[in-house]
């Protein structure tokens, strides 16, 4: 890739963890249109997961991904073995320490308040292992630009800060949530529910759209309540938590004053499948 690569060349690069979907076909053809060259990686990244089952049990279709990239016109596929990626000692590190704060390239990268609430609460260390993979990556494929999902709402957040504290001249491009025709976002780990837990799963989007009709004549306390109790109401979901938040900071808010801009944020557990969504409110 860095040999492929001239001066007039702008290369798009998307990160995966493969299982791929139209989500990311989505993102693959946005950098199709904005760049001259898109790369694709696909690995699963062992250092993000604190749940060895979660990584274990994470869905790999190596072959289906490669046709589908091929189908998208992707121009570069990039699937590196973990060996390539980590040297031993980072991953025994990782094995004994999931819970660090912080974590070190050439100098250290603090995450702060952002990855104190919501997916880093509730998965201690996930966001060091996604920024220590994601700059890796970024320093090895060395793109002009590359695309998320905005689906995973504070990994974006994370990355930008990663790139900022880094001085990566990386350009992070967010992408709108592509999702099912019941309003399910995509993601890898729909293909393990069974067909009555994704017709369920579908109350997550409901309950978010609803969420964001109701602003204008709710309180943040009571649009909390509504989504709380909208997810209860389903035996088969639990609820791990609902947040309404700055859009920037990630912080939860308890009063639209609070903030220029709101995003809504929901993590349940269906079955063993554990799904994340979000949507902005303004
Ligand atoms: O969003 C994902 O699939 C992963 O977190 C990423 C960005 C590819 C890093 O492993």
């Amino acid at each position: 890739m860095v040999n492929v690569k001239n001066k007039q060349t702008i290369a798009g690069f998307i990160p995966t963890m493969g299982a791929l979907h139209q989500g990311h076909i989505s993102l693959v053809n946005a950098a199709k249109a904005q760049c001259d060259l898109t790369v694709c990686s696909i690995f699963v990244n062992p250092t993000q997961f604190n749940d060895l089952s979660d990584l274990k049990n994470y869905p790999r279709t190596f072959d289906a991904d490669c046709q589908l990239l091929d189908a998208a016109q992707c121009d570069v596929v990039f699937i590196p073995e973990v060996s390539e990626i980590y040297t031993f000692k980072e991953l025994e590190l990782k094995k004994l320490n999931f819970e660090d704060k912080s974590w070190t390239e050439s100098k250290t990268v603090d995450f702060g308040s952002l990855v104190k609430v919501m997916e880093g609460a509730h998965r201690p260390g996930h966001f060091n292992g996604v920024a220590q993979v994601v700059s890796k990556l970024f320093r090895i494929t060395e793109p002009d630009k590359a695309y998320f999902g905005q689906k995973d709402f504070q990994q974006l957040a994370v990355i930008r800060s990663m790139v900022n504290q880094l001085a990566m001249p990386i350009e992070i491009i967010a992408c709108p949530i592509i999702r099912e025709p019941n309003g399910l976002a995509m993601s890898s780990r729909n293909e393990r529910l069974t067909k009555e837990e994704r017709d369920k799963a579908s109350l997550i989007s409901k309950t978010l759209y609803k969420v964001k009709e109701l602003q204008t004549i709710k309180t943040i306390a009571e649009l909390k309540a509504f989504a709380e109790d909208q997810i209860k109401a389903e035996p088969l979901i639990n609820l791990e938590y609902f947040e309404i938040s700055d859009a920037e900071t990630l912080q939860p808010i308890t009063d639209y004053k609070q903030a220029k801009s709101v995003v809504a944020c929901i993590a349940i557990k269906l079955g063993s499948v554990r799904l994340i969504d979000n949507v902005i409110l303004y």
